[in-house]
């Protein structure tokens, strides 16, 4: 953005914005030992999307609310500090759970009364900061702001009750009425609310003070608060928009695998936004951060995790799946490859050609114009430019020079059974197939190793070495014969 343009999707942050997540919730419909909110989307938990979200908010202080599973809930929010830097983090019990208005009032104490209160979902991932913005804006610090949505099938929500409409604008809300305490009338309201308000603090808490909990469910409902803020002569304002994915939470495994299709679609078109070529924007995952430079592109059934960078003119074939790497500009990853490189990371250099099924492990760092091939796997070690191991490979804390050639079916030894230890290989060495390279050794510049060999010790530079059986050949050797079968008795 230009820095003279005010950015207009911020709200003036003179009001300092405390958001509330509730995540006490037992999810008994995920069916399963997990807390709902820790299960993941894009690879990161429900709760992390919406603790992300708040850190886009800037707000001051974040107030969990946890109930169920609720040691592992919070222990899953301290934990992987990307999504909770930059604010105050702190937990609510609710135990047990009465309703939505219980659970923020376990909040209450934790909150200042000078701030604006956002409440938000640990189940509701995907919510966009400048909807917030606008929702913030809405409650123009003094009034209270409801996110509200029109749906076609509104069962199972709170609904809107407006005033009648004039001809120019909506009527006033009203009330919030829960699906199960709504009237046949009320129940044909097909504006509903989202579960996600903006509130000023000092109102709340005089509100949460009033609620009971005569009603359908038996609950402190927290929707109630809307009538005592009409009551009370407090604007209540909603702030509609149509896109259900922000609003829509997580129930069950099926609506857990709806909204990861919704959220790698918008990735898959963010992408191709940036001019990346994706084959098909049905079939792409990404479970991290995918940078790419220009002209990327990548087939169909790709994974991402973690950090991957793609740089110009990179390739990526079908079925890929490739976490924490950089690939060097005009990289071709051939179909089926798979590349974790975890916290050591892999780096693949420019004009590389890797795969098919080929495995890149953590610490495996190529140079420019590296070539592996087919069930070639690679773990700790660095290859200089131009070196090759094409075929039914391993390769583990090797250092290997530039040009060298490692032959099919050579593998470094480089484990006692106690201990690693390293194999260096250096510039244009040739090793030939099937050989054994005992670690730790040195294969001596330009060395060529015969096929079959196993090295234990290192070798000169420019020698050839042989370490395998002398060939042995017997002329005319007659194979033995199948014995008679002995008559039976
Ligand atoms: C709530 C709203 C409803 C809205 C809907 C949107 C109330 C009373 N109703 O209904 O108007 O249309 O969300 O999805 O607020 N939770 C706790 N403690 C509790 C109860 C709930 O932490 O005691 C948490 C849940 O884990 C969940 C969230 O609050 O994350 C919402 O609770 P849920 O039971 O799903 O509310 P709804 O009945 O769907
Ligand atoms: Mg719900």
């Amino acid at each position: 953005m230009d820095s003279n343009q005010v950015d207009q999707s911020k709200p003036d942050m003179g009001t300092p914005i405390d958001v509330i997540i509730m995540a006490a919730g037992k999810g008994t419909r995920m069916k399963s030992k997990t807390p709902k909110v820790l299960h993941t989307l894009a690879g990161r938990p429900l709760l992390k999307h919406v603790l992300d979200t708040a850190a886009q908010l800037s707000a001051r202080k974040v107030v969990v609310i946890t109930g169920h599973g609720a040691i592992e809930v919070e222990a899953a929010c301290t934990s992987n500090t990307r999504a909770t830097a930059g604010f105050d983090l702190k937990f609510a019990r609710q135990e047990p759970q009465l309703g939505t208005g219980h659970a923020v009032q376990q909040a209450l104490p934790a909150l200042a009364d000078d701030g604006i209160v956002v409440v938000l979902s640990g189940d509701v991932p995907l919510t966009q900061a400048d909807t917030l913005f606008h929702l913030i804006r809405a409650c123009q610090g003094s009034r209270l702001a409801l996110l509200t949505l029109e749906m076609a099938n509104p069962a199972g929500y709170g609904r809107i009750v407006r005033q009648a409409a004039t001809l120019n604008e909506a009527g006033a809300v009203q009330a919030i009425v829960e699906h199960k305490d709504a009237s046949d009338a009320q129940r044909q309201i097909t504006e509903i609310y989202s579960g996600i308000m903006a509130v000023p603090a000092v109102r709340l808490k005089g509100w949460l003070a009033r609620l009971d909990n005569q009603n359908a469910q038996g609950e402190y409902y927290l929707t109630d608060i809307v009538k005592f803020a009409v009551a009370d002569g407090v604007a209540v304002v909603a702030h509609t928009i149509d896109d259900a994915v922000q609003v829509a939470g997580v129930n069950s495994p099926v609506q857990l695998a709806e909204l990861e299709r919704a959220f790698q679609l918008r990735m898959a078109h963010q992408l191709m936004e940036q001019g990346v070529r994706l084959a098909d924007p049905a079939r792409l995952d990404v479970r991290g951060d995918l940078l790419c430079d220009h002209d990327v592109s990548i087939d169909v059934n790709c994974v991402f995790e973690g950090q991957v960078n793609l740089g110009e003119g990179v390739r990526i074939g079908a079925n890929c799946v490739i976490a924490n790497a950089v690939i060097e500009a005009g990289a071709v990853i051939h179909p089926f490859t798979h590349i974790d490189g975890e916290k050591l990371g892999v780096t693949v250099g420019a004009g590389a050609l890797i795969g098919p099924f080929a495995r890149l492990r953590p610490g495996a760092h190529l140079g420019a114009d590296v070539h592996i091939g087919n069930f070639v796997e690679v773990k700790n070690s660095t290859l200089a430019q131009g070196a090759k191991a094409n075929h039914l490979a391993y390769l583990g804390d090797a250092t290997v020079g530039e040009r060298v050639n490692f032959g099919a079916g050579s593998i470094t030894a480089n484990y006692d059974g106690a201990n690693k230890h390293r194999t260096v290989i250096e510039a244009d060495v040739h090793v030939g197939s099937n050989c054994v390279l005992v670690a730790p050794v040195t294969i001596g510049a330009g060395g060529t190793v015969g096929g079959g060999s196993t090295i234990t010790k290192s070798t000169e530079p420019g020698a050839l070495s042989v370490a395998r059986g002398k060939q042995v050949s017997i002329a005319n050797w007659q194979r033995p014969q199948k014995s008679p079968k002995a008559p039976s008795a």
